[in-house]
């Protein structure tokens, strides 16, 4: 944070700070309500509750979690957070109606990012539309092509590799993430042409999302400036590309066109700026859920040599039935290569917390058969990041054991829906999912089959100070290039 940011943010915190004194005050005169309310997180008055949720979200919902239980309310500032945490509660924070828990209030902070008139700055009929847009570019019909460039570029990518060498996995999985995103989402123009100035006006984007833009998202600050008008610009610049795809006439396999061609129930078509806007919203989804997740995937496997061995003999079972081909439908034979990364992704989901808005009182039952009443304006939260390690679902929550989810043992379907939540779930799962996949196994397997790899930095740790959480530091690994054939 930058002196102008702190000052900005001191003041606020000034003014919330006395919006609670008024609320305490309130809350002391007012008549008690019969609800049976859920156990409230002590904390120091005032800003209490929000120095310990800054201190570490995590740290405090474990302890809270030992002492209250899955429901808990934290105050901060004049907000009221409640945290559902296990599977019997969260599935109440997933499958509500929009009418009871919606997320628009809590994700507002999106808006100046994705841009006027879509997700989170249109009302829940629209966004269902538009997210129904998501689903169509997402099919398998459409992801099968969206593979085929994966492969292509991955190739191409480290075709430029020498025989040997060291790199830094974090950095070059982040690029070549860029690369492909570019090509299946944002389309032929931007992956040929226009590649660096299209990258360097994202990097604008997700630099003006800090965590003071949650609280505050229009605040002046020369980051926010700097993603107005990067924003701005991938407004023209899209605009120029979809005019000319469609005064061409011509058609191309990528999201965009997807958006393009997508239309509502009204018959209406979609704008540029919509195209626009859920274009960036599709890349902020994917982009670094799913580079974070492809090198922590490489990270515990070359650090646990047997799985990274047993993804290698999977490699040549396959081959031994298609050779060199990849595809949609052999990428989805790689079930040893799909455990590595949905355990990778338990122990690390970079969505380390997914929020609602309450508009409705309701009422939940915890694990124990407590029952508690959820007031209209609380903020409910769930943690992926520390529900993906509850140890009665979980055996040895924290260690890496993808075998924990194959045939038999299948840890997260055996303790019921909601135990794995890196996608989130019900209403509002994940719609990347089988891309992400996809997009993570083509990578992998394309390594595993031409490179030997070796872990030369320490373990990595989790960059907690990021938005989307991800690895701290850089990954080192040397690599010997080697042809992996069914024989050897
Ligand atoms: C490892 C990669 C990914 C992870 C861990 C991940 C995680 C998540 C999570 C936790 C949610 C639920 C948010 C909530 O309930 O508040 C979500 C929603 C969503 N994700 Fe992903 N995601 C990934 C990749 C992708 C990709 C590649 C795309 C698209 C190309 C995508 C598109 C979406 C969309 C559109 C939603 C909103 C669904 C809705 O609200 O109905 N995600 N994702």
């Amino acid at each position: 944070m930058d002196l102008a940011e702190h000052k900005l943010f001191a003041a606020g915190m000034l003014f919330a700070a006395t919006l609670v004194l008024a609320k305490l005050v309130a809350s002391v005169l007012a008549p008690r309500s019969g609800k049976r309310l859920p156990p409230t997180v002590s904390a120091p008055p005032v800003i209490g509750g929000l120095l310990r949720f800054m201190r570490g979200p995590i740290p405090m919902i474990r302890e809270e979690y030992a002492k209250l239980g899955g429901v808990f309310t934290l105050n901060i500032v004049n907000r009221k957070i409640t945290f559902f945490i296990g599977s019997e509660v969260s599935g109440h924070f997933f499958k509500a109606p929009e009418a009871q828990l919606s997320q628009q209030e809590v994700y507002q902070f999106n808006v100046p990012t994705f841009g006027p008139g879509v997700v989170f700055d249109v009302d829940y009929s629209v966004r269902q539309e538009q997210f129904r847009f998501f689903t169509e570019a997402l099919r398998v019909t459409k992801l099968r092509s969206y593979v085929d460039q994966m492969v292509v570029e991955a190739e191409d990518y480290f075709s430029k590799w020498g025989d040997s060498g060291t790199v830094d996995l974090k950095y070059e999985l982040e690029h070549l993430i860029i690369l492909t995103a570019s090509r299946c989402l944002l389309g032929r123009e931007v992956r040929d042409n226009l590649f660096d100035d299209v990258s360097a006006l994202f990097h604008d984007l997700d630099n003006g999302m800090r965590p003071i833009s949650v609280i505050f998202p229009y605040l002046p600050i020369p980051a926010h400036r700097r993603r107005d008008r990067a924003r701005a610009r991938i407004a023209e610049i899209f605009s120029t590309i979809i005019r000319s795809r469609k005064s061409s006439g011509k058609s191309e396999d990528d999201m965009l066109q997807c958006f393009i061609d997508s239309k509502y129930k009204n018959g209406r078509s979609t704008t540029e700026g919509e195209i626009t806007g859920l274009l960036i919203a599709a890349l902020f989804a994917g982009q670094h859920t799913s580079s974070i997740t492809s090198t922590w995937t490489g990270a515990y496997m070359l650090r646990h040599k047997q799985y990274f061995s047993a993804a290698v003999e999977e490699q040549k079972e396959i081959m031994a039935r298609h050779g060199n081909k990849l595809d949609h439908d052999i990428l989805s034979e790689m079930d040893v290569l799909y455990r590595c990364i949905k355990e990778a992704l338990r122990l690390h989901p970079p969505l380390i917390m997914l929020l609602r808005y309450s508009h409705d009182d309701f009422t939940v039952t915890t694990k124990e058969g407590k029952e508690y009443d959820i007031p209209k304006g609380h903020i409910v939260a769930t943690s992926p990041a520390f529900a993906n390690r509850l140890p009665h679902i979980y055996k040895n929550p924290d260690t890496y054991d993808p075998d924990r989810f194959a045939a038999g043992r299948e840890e997260d379907k055996a303790a019921g829906a909601f135990s794995y939540i890196s996608f989130g779930g019900g209403r509002h799962g994940c719609l990347g999912e089988p891309f992400a996949y996809l997009q993570i196994k083509a990578i992998w397997s394309h390594l595993l089959r031409n490179f030997e790899f070796e872990l030369v930095s320490p373990f990595p740790q989790n960059n907690w100070n990021a938005m989307v959480v991800g690895v701290k530091g850089e990954v080192m690994v040397r690599y010997k290039r080697r042809k992996l054939s069914v024989d050897n």
